[in-house]
């Protein structure tokens, strides 16, 4: 019996990357690596299979995998001794796997003694809850323009969420060279526009990094946009961390491993915030009756692995350099707005906005300047739409242009 290539097979049917399922059930990317490749710990595998629902040897999900092992040893009678015998493991290795303890590649071999014939059954259709937006918001536009003119022609009032991470100026391949003043300038000309099109009970996250002001002087971002965002009328509500692994590494200071996002409302009194629809479920509920059994508060300190081209690429990777984890904006799209509400990216890039939107049941308006992004969002959210058995919805096509 091999878990590994059900493993892999259920998180694909489930449209989630290794990221994403490793950030779900609390482990690391590289621990669901393992996992897919018949390595790593049995704590691991039960919370896949548990995750993704995959019914082991015919049985309902495998939270006490260890235990069956012990009822299928007894049931046929066997001595621990005996099992030790015919799997090749140790004794005290058979005792950890009917804990839940070990390794996968154990437990397999566990199996194939007691139950020759076992398979993992084909995993049942796991598929992320339908997209509300199906039946619900007609809003789904990808749009390839410059944000700012097309800001200025859309509606009062007429977005709940914008969710966006604009250029740094920072030397990427779509960013003009600015000085401070101009990147001023340009982020005033932008931030300008949202207090109107935005709802009552609006918010704006914005994803930030850090700008070079001078040969010496660098600066976070925030600090440029925070007087702006407050003279245009918007409240900010909170600092969020964004924590990550790799990148450069400096030699004169220390390397940067997080961004901000900086939560920001239109009015304080009257937001949308749903804990309960982004907590936490990796706490160990029953280590401490103190703990909500609801999951615990995400806190403002969120890790997502960045997502990376090249060895152990994401699998939402697409060409575009900057791209967010969808994860990351599926947690801000639960938290702070409704289903069916209108969420914008105004720097759309490959389009995750738009797909975190969608794949929750949230109108989305992505505007891009580049041609080429627009294009690499067009196809994610055209396969998405595919995926997902429905035809893509015709302002797709009529409104990307
Ligand atoms: C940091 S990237 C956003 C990446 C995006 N969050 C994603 O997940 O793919 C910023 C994007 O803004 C686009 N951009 C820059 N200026 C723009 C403008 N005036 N209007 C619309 N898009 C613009 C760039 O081409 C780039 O794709």
């Amino acid at each position: 019996m091999k878990f590994a290539p059900s493993i892999r097979d259920a998180r694909q049917r489930a449209i989630l990357s290794q990221e994403e399922l490793a950030q779900a059930i609390g482990v690391t990317p590289r621990a669901v690596w393992l996992a897919e490749q018949g390595a790593g710990t049995l704590k691991t595998l039960i919370s896949i299979l548990d995750h993704l629902r995959i019914p082991v040897a015919g049985l309902p999900p495998a939270s006490s995998l260890g235990a069956r092992v012990q009822a299928a040893r007894r049931r046929k009678g066997w001595s621990l001794q005996k099992l030790s015998e015919r799997s090749s493991l140790s004794i005290p290795t058979i005792r950890g796997l009917e804990q839940g303890k070990g390794r996968i590649a154990s437990l397999e071999a566990a199996i194939a003694a007691l139950a020759p014939t076992a398979r993992v059954r084909k995993p049942a259709t796991v598929r992320r809850e339908a997209p509300r937006s199906m039946g619900g918001s007609s809003v789904q536009r990808l749009v390839h323009a410059d944000c700012i003119e097309f800001m200025q022609g859309m509606e009062s009032a007429s977005v709940d969420l914008v969710v966006t991470s604009p250029p740094y100026n920072a030397g990427k391949e779509y960013e003009a060279d600015l000085s401070v003043e101009e990147y001023v300038s340009f982020a005033e000309r932008w931030v300008s526009c949202i207090p109107r099109i935005l709802a009552p009970s609006g918010a704006l996250w914005l994803n930030v990094g850090h700008i070079k002001v001078s040969e010496t002087e660098n600066v976070p971002l925030s600090y440029l946009y925070y007087p702006l965002l407050r003279r245009y009328g918007l409240h900010m509500l909170q600092e969020v961390v964004w924590h990550f692994e790799g990148g450069m590494s400096y030699k004169t200071r220390f390397s940067h491993r997080t961004e901000r996002w900086m939560w920001l409302v239109k009015d304080p009194k009257k937001y949308v915030f749903h804990l309960d629809d982004v907590r936490d479920h990796t706490l160990n509920i029953g280590s401490d009756n103190r703990n909500n059994p609801a999951g615990k508060n995400p806190t403002d300190y969120w890790h997502f692995p960045r997502v990376v081209g090249g060895r152990g690429a994401s699998r939402e990777k697409t060409a575009h350099p900057c791209q967010f984890p969808v994860a990351m904006i599926e947690r801000i799209i639960r938290a702070c707005s409704n289903p069916r509400d209108v969420v914008l990216d105004p720097f759309g890039g490959s389009g995750t906005t738009a797909v975190a939107a969608y794949q929750n049941g949230r109108g989305f308006i992505s505007v891009e300047t580049n041609q080429r992004y627009h294009e690499i969002a067009k196809a994610r959210l055209e396969r998405l739409h595919k995926e997902n058995g429905a035809e893509p919805p015709p302002d797709l096509e009529r409104l990307a242009s």
